[in-house]
């Protein structure tokens, strides 16, 4: 473990460090990074969401529609959160829109959010594959950009740590989290 690791493993002990922002925030990249550096399992919702349906979440949302997609993604989180073993965990960008899911998310441990601007966040996501809420919309930026708008109060509210992280690469971004982490739990 290098020393920021070690500090910031000490500092959240037994807490989960969930990771919250919109779709191409590096949740997913940068968590795996992190729970290898903290030393722990790396949780993302989506994926619990995937396996309990057996279907992607494309799929998911095109069988049954949103509404179905939300209630599995709400046991996931749950599921996640109640883990006894410290977690690293990554939930999906609309999870924190749900009160409840920022209850859940809010007690179990350190929550950070990670940023970015549409133009960046739309670059990473790419052509959207895999996420319907970017399927054949005219503009993944601008999509993003209203999506950002109506969520940005849910991420701060639940939020302990925001990074930025237009300029960084992942790596960078795992650093500051760990920074910030054992800053914030000490
Ligand atoms: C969604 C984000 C996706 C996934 C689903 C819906 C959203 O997860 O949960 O496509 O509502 O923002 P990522 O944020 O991991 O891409």
């Amino acid at each position: 473990m290098t020393p920021d690791a070690d500090a910031a493993s000490a500092a959240v002990r037994d807490r989960h460090v969930v990771l919250i922002g919109l779709m191409g925030a590096g949740k997913t990249t940068v968590g795996r990074r992190l729970a290898q550096r903290l030393g722990r399992p790396f949780v993302d919702t989506d994926d619990l969401v995937e396996e309990t349906a057996g279907r992607t979440i494309a799929q998911i949302f095109a069988d049954d529609g949103e509404p179905a997609f939300r209630a599995l993604e709400r046991a996931a989180v749950a599921d996640a959160c109640a883990s006894p073993t410290p977690l690293v965990i990554a939930v999906g960008g609309g999870a924190v829109v749900d009160a409840e899911n920022r209850r859940v998310i809010d007690a179990a441990g350190i929550v950070v959010w990670l940023r970015a601007c549409a133009a960046q966040l739309a670059a990473r996501v790419g052509d959207g594959a895999g996420r319907p809420l970017l399927a054949g919309v005219d503009g993944t930026a601008e999509a993003l950009e209203r999506l950002a708008s109506l969520r940005e109060p849910s991420y701060e509210a639940v939020a302990d740590v925001a990074i930025d992280t237009d300029a960084l690469d992942p790596d960078r971004v795992a650093d500051r989290v760990l920074e910030e982490v054992a800053a914030c739990a000490a």
